[in-house]
């Protein structure tokens, strides 16, 4: 099939592509979107060159120095086009309480309606991209493929790191395999001889929209992470978990580690952090000196499908092959793994430009005398110290391949996954909430992962610091109704228990208390290994930790102190439990339960009352 869909615009199919029904889907999109032509991505290294090329003609990437970054590129994008834009975000179900309080929701027809005089004409003068993309190492059973259909070609070789992206994806697809349609564009058309700029995107209408029941994703106006990036957040967490509900598995905002014992004892974790709040500083943790037989290695670092097996563990992989990560408060002695895995090969942006042709960013260690800042102006530490300015944008990130990173776990690629021993959530709050605290069962895990308040970050567009409810770190990538993804997880624990297995522990952290001075009490980074050691050794039952009102918190002798100036003081600051604090998060807690009321399971209400009586006993 080769017609043309408008006169001047073939199809250009290549013989390997032989699915009719992405064929067809292909013609209508380019109908509507009306691009000046059509590519389909193999997923080459000669078709990243080339794109690559293109794009530092077009002023979109800048070549960074190959003596100091080789095969490596910088990206500044448009002031307006920074982060993930959760109030444009929209679950677009049949009804809205399945997309639930915690989703804008707007009915499929009406959204349709609003999004088809946009999608007319978007790609006039672009390139539209096929890329085909599979979430989960290719043909394996727990792998789902998506097709994404872009006129950026910033988002194709990013999708290239992020994913098994390529070709090959056309082999598992075959004639008749099912994939998920994603479509992109950056809402910048260009008319007749119009010049284009550096970072296309709309400064003023974005939508980032899915069709639960149709399995469908359509993005609008933005070329950045989240928004653009479509296998991400749109497929691997908010369709994922939808698909995950109806077949009785996990799609999680998780990283995925390893973590191998002095005595050669290897379990594997899963945490759920919110966006920006240490995940892959987590998941590439070096140990300190002195817990040096431990060895922390990477599955993955923002996303975790999870999905119980008939001997009744529950295994963990990452539909990832790469990572998108925060580039600021990235250095040597905070994250060295992933300092190296930047060495080369890298997509860098929205960080500053040096003057010897490398990249920096605010604590990546010491400031260069001048620099062009994200935004292409001149930056100094004179100015910086005078306006505030900022030479990389807080939510600057780096693309890189999985395989760039010298901590990946041998098993990260497996189609199998790995047997999860134990699930971690952790906010980002000031005070309130322990170091460390080990849910007694189940049901009290999914109390504090379904009550989890975190500090908003520069992850995400809008107001920051701001303490809000964020439920498993799902809240901006839970598909449906936050209350039936609750009841999902509690049914879990008796769909394992059918099968006899021991259910993973699950605990909750929390890095960022901070002291009078403002300043974080835990040096975090590497000695986050004392707390996960704790956890290990609750898990082999070799201590017994302290019960309080909330769970099960380590005594200050349980922790390896070894190598760390740490008082019984500083200690007691960062694991004290303020009656204050915990009546006014329970308080919080009442007002997240009201909002979501309907659907919430009563078991959460009712571990609620139990929480409520022991602190006002204690
Ligand atoms: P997303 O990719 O947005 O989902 O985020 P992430 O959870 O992977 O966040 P990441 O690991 O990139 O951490 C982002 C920020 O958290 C950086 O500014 C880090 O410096 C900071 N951070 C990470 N771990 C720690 C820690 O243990 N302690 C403190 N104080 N800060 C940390
Ligand atoms: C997050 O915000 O949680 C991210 C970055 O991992 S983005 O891909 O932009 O969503
Ligand atoms: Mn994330």
């Amino acid at each position: 099939m080769n017609a043309p869909v408008m006169q001047g615009l073939e199809l250009n199919v290549p013989d390997y592509v032989k699915n009719a029904r992405l064929i067809a889907w292909v013609a209508d999109m380019a109908a509507l979107c009306k691009p000046a032509r059509i590519e389909w991505s193999d997923g080459s290294e000669e078709e990243y060159d080339r794109l690559c090329d293109l794009m530092v003609q077009a002023g979109t990437l800048k070549r960074l120095n190959p003596a100091k970054r080789p095969n490596s590129y910088l990206a500044w994008s448009d002031p307006s086009d920074v982060a993930r834009v959760e109030d444009r975000t929209f679950i677009c179900s049949e009804k809205q309480e399945d997309a639930g309080p915690t989703n804008n929701w707007m009915a499929p027809a009406e959204m349709r309606a609003t999004l088809n005089p946009l999608f007319d004409g978007c790609m006039k003068g672009r390139t539209m991209y096929v890329i085909p993309f599979s979430m989960g190492p290719l043909g394996s059973h727990i792998a789902h493929i998506g097709v994404e259909l872009s006129d950026s070609p910033y988002v194709v070789v990013n999708m290239k790191h992020m994913t098994r992206m390529g070709r090959a994806v056309y082999d598992v697809l075959g004639v008749d395999g099912e994939f998920v349609p994603c479509v992109h564009t950056v809402g910048a058309p260009l008319a007749q001889g119009q010049q284009d700029v550096a970072w296309p995107c709309n400064p003023t209408t974005k939508y980032i929209v899915h069709y639960p029941e149709t399995r469908e994703i359509w993005s609008y106006g933005s070329g950045y992470g989240g928004n653009a990036l479509l296998g991400k957040k749109c497929l691997a967490l908010r369709i994922a978990s939808i698909m995950g509900r109806d077949q009785g598995w996990l799609a999680e905002h998780m990283l995925i580690l390893g973590v191998t014992s002095p005595e050669g004892k290897k379990y594997h974790v899963a945490a759920a952090f919110p966006s920006a709040c240490g995940k892959t500083n987590f998941a590439m943790l070096i140990p300190p000196t002195a817990l040096n037989g431990w060895k922390v290695t990477t599955i993955g670092d923002d996303i975790a499908w999870i999905k119980p097996h008939a001997d009744g563990k529950l295994y963990a992989i990452n539909p990832e092959a790469g990572y998108f990560g925060v580039a600021p408060g990235t250095n040597t002695l905070t994250n060295p793994n992933c300092m190296a895995s930047l060495n080369r090969d890298v997509i860098f942006t929205n960080v500053a430009l040096t003057d010897d042709g490398d990249v920096w960013w605010e604590g990546m260690g010491d400031a260069p005398a001048h620099a062009i800042d994200w935004q292409g102006k001149d930056w100094t530490p004179a100015i910086a110290k005078e306006t505030g300015a900022k030479a990389a944008h807080p939510n600057a990130r780096f693309t890189v391949s999985a395989i760039n990173n010298p901590a990946l776990d041998t098993a990260w690629d497996d189609p199998a996954g790995v047997p999860i021993d134990a699930f971690i959530f952790g906010g980002r709050r000031s005070n309130t909430v322990p170091l460390a605290t080990e849910a007694r069962t189940w049901m009290e895990g999914v109390y504090m992962a379904a009550t989890m308040g975190s500090e908003t970050t520069a992850a995400a567009f809008g107001a920051q610091g701001v303490v809000r409810r964020d439920p498993f770190a799902m809240l901006p990538f839970c598909g449906y109704n936050m209350s039936d993804y609750f009841q999902h997880w509690l049914d879990m624990e008796h769909k394992l228990e059918e099968s006899g297995h021991t259910l993973p522990k699950i605990f909750c952290v929390n890095w960022f208390r901070k002291g009078a001075d403002g300043k974080f009490v835990w040096p975090g980074y590497g000695d986050n290994m004392r707390v996960l050691k704790w956890m290990i050794d609750r898990i082999e039952g070799k201590v017994k930790g302290e019960d309080h009102a909330f769970g099960i918190s380590p005594t200050y002798e349980e922790i390896t102190w070894e190598g760390l100036d740490f008082s019984r003081e500083q200690f007691e600051s960062v694991t004290d439990m303020n009656p204050e604090h915990w009546k006014a998060e329970l308080a919080m807690h009442t007002e997240l339960f009201q909002k979501l009321a309907y659907h919430l399971p009563q078991e959460l209400i009712d571990t609620k009352g139990k929480m409520e009586a022991r602190l006002t006993q204690a």
